[in-house]
C-alpha cells in the first residue's frame, strides 16, 4: 500500500491492512456514478447477517455512535429512564444515553483480569428506572453472556452490545457451543472506524433479530422516509411518506465497499493479530511491573482488537509514554476515566476497579500487516521505559 502520510513513529499504533482489493473496490464504486446507499451497501449488510448466522438482520449506518444512539432511540429510551453502561468503554456509550436524556449508571468491571462489565454489580445497580443495559466486549474478549442475558430477562431489561471491538470474536455457551458477538442482545452495535477489526474509515451496522425494531431502524436511519433516493432513481417511487422523525445516520457507498471487502479478510486479520499478540505474550510474561489482562480466558475466542496492559501502581505512565515516544513507539490509553472528564463530573457514580486501570491502563501497538520484529521493539522501549 502507499502511504503518502509520513509516519513519525517507528511503530505506530496501528496501520490500515488495505491492498488492491480495496482499491479495485472504491473504484467500482466511483465508475457506478452512485455514492449513496444502494447495491454495495446491500450486498454488505447481506453478507454482515451471513457472518453473525442466527437470523439477524443488519443495517449499515454512518459510525458506531450512530448505530448506538439509532438502538437506544429504538427501545424507546428517554427522559427518566437509567440505562446501565460499562465504565470502562470508549464515552460514545455514555455520550448517546445522554442525548436520549437518559441516566447513565456505571458498571464496574470484574477485576484486574477481567475488565469486562461485573454480572453482580449490574445487577446491583438495577432499579425500577433501569431500562436497557450496555455492554461492552473490551478489545474483543466477550462478557460473561450467561449471566448477563439471565439478568436481563430476569428483570425484563433491554440488552444492548456495543461490538465495536467485536467482529470476528465468539462465546462459547454452557454446552460449548461457539456464538458470535453481536448476537445475545435485543442489539448490537459495531464500529468500522479506520483502527477496528474491519475498517472503513467511518461507518457501523446495528444489528438485531427482532423484525419490528429492525423496521424501526431502518426509518431512523433516514429521516423516517419510507423510501430511499435509490428507490426514486430506479423509478420504483415518486414520493415518500414520513412515518416518524428520524436522522441522517446513513452509511455510503465507499465504506460499505470498503467494509464488504475487509470482511472477507477479517479471519486471517484475526489469526495473525493472535500470532502477534502470543509473541507479545512471550515477551511481556516475565516483565515485572506488568501485567496482561485476560491472560487465561475461557468464555471464548477473542478477536484482539488491541493489546492493553496493566502496570504496577508505582509505575509513571506518563514518562513510560513518553520515554516510549522518544523510542518511536506510539501507545495509548483505552479508557481515560469516564468520572474525570468535564461533562460527567460529579455527575456519575464512582466504579473503584475501572477508574484504577483507567489510571493504570497502557495499549501497546496492533495491527494484522505487524511484524514480529516490531513487537520486539515496542517490548525493548517498553522494558527500557520501566527501568528508567
Ligand atoms: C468501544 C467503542 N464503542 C463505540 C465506539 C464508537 O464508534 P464510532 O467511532 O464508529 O462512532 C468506539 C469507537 O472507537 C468504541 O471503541
Amino acid at each position: 500500500m502507499i502511504c503518502l502520510i509520513k509516519s513519525m513513529w517507528r511503530v505506530q499504533l496501528h496501520k490500515i491492512d488495505y491492498d488492491e482489493k480495496e482499491y479495485q473496490a472504491v473504484k467500482e464504486v466511483l465508475d457506478s456514478g452512485w455514492l449513496t446507499i444502494s447495491e454495495k451497501t446491500r450486498a454488505f449488510e447481506a453478507a454482515f447477517s451471513q457472518f453473525l448466522g442466527r437470523d439477524t438482520k443488519s443495517l449499515a449506518v454512518s459510525s458506531g455512535t450512530a448505530a448506538l444512539h439509532m438502538a437506544l432511540l429504538a427501545c424507546g429510551i428517554g427522559r427518566d429512564d437509567e440505562v446501565i453502561t460499562p465504565a470502562l468503554t470508549f464515552i460514545a456509550d455514555q455520550n448517546v444515553s445522554m442525548m436520549c436524556g437518559a441516566k447513565n449508571v456505571l458498571a464496574d468491571i470484574t477485576s484486574m483480569e477481567d475488565w469486562s462489565a461485573d454480572p453482580s454489580d449490574i445487577s446491583a445497580r438495577i432499579t425500577p428506572k433501569t431500562k436497557a443495559v450496555m455492554i461492552v466486549h473490551y478489545a474483543g474478549f466477550a462478557c460473561d453472556m450467561e449471566r448477563i442475558t439471565s439478568l436481563c430477562k430476569k428483570h425484563g431489561l433491554l440488552l444492548i452490545e456495543d461490538c465495536a471491538h467485536t467482529p470476528g470474536a465468539v462465546y462459547r455457551n454452557a454446552d460449548g457451543g461457539e456464538q458470535p458477538l453481536g448476537t445475545f442482545g435485543d442489539m448490537a452495535a459495531f464500529s468500522f472506524f479506520a483502527n477496528k477489526n474491519i475498517a472503513a474509515g467511518e461507518g457501523g451496522m446495528v444489528v438485531t433479530r427482532n423484525e419490528q425494531l429492525f423496521e424501526k431502524l431502518r426509518l431512523l436511519r433516514s429521516h423516517g422516509m419510507s423510501v430511499m433516493s435509490f428507490d426514486r432513481y430506479k423509478g420504483r417511487a415518486l414520493s415518500y411518506d414520513v412515518e416518524f422523525p428520524g436522522l441522517n445516520y446513513r452509511i455510503n457507498e465507499i465504506s460499505s465497499a470498503l467494509g464488504l471487502v475487509q470482511l472477507k479478510k477479517l479471519q486471517n486479520a484475526n489469526e495473525k493479530r493472535k500470532n502477534l499478540v502470543e509473541h507479545y505474550y512471550s515477551r511481556l510474561d516475565n516483565l515485572s511491573s506488568v501485567s496482561i489482562p485476560y491472560r487465561n480466558f475461557s468464555r471464548g475466542k477473542p478477536n484482539y482488537h488491541i493489546m492493553p496492559i496493566l502496570l504496577s501502581e508505582s509505575t509513571d505512565r506518563t514518562a513510560v509514554i513518553e520515554s516510549m515516544k522518544q523510542d518511536g513507539v506510539q501507545t495509548s490509553i483505552h479508557y481515560p476515566m469516564i468520572q474525570n472528564f468535564s461533562a460527567y463530573k460529579d455527575k456519575i457514580n464512582s466504579t473503584p476497579k475501572a477508574e484504577y486501570v483507567s489510571a493504570h491502563e497502557l495499549t501497546l501497538p496492533l495491527f494484522p500487516t505487524m511484524t514480529k520484529e516490531e513487537v520486539d521493539i515496542v517490548c525493548s522501549a517498553l522494558a527500557k521505559a520501566i527501568e528508567h
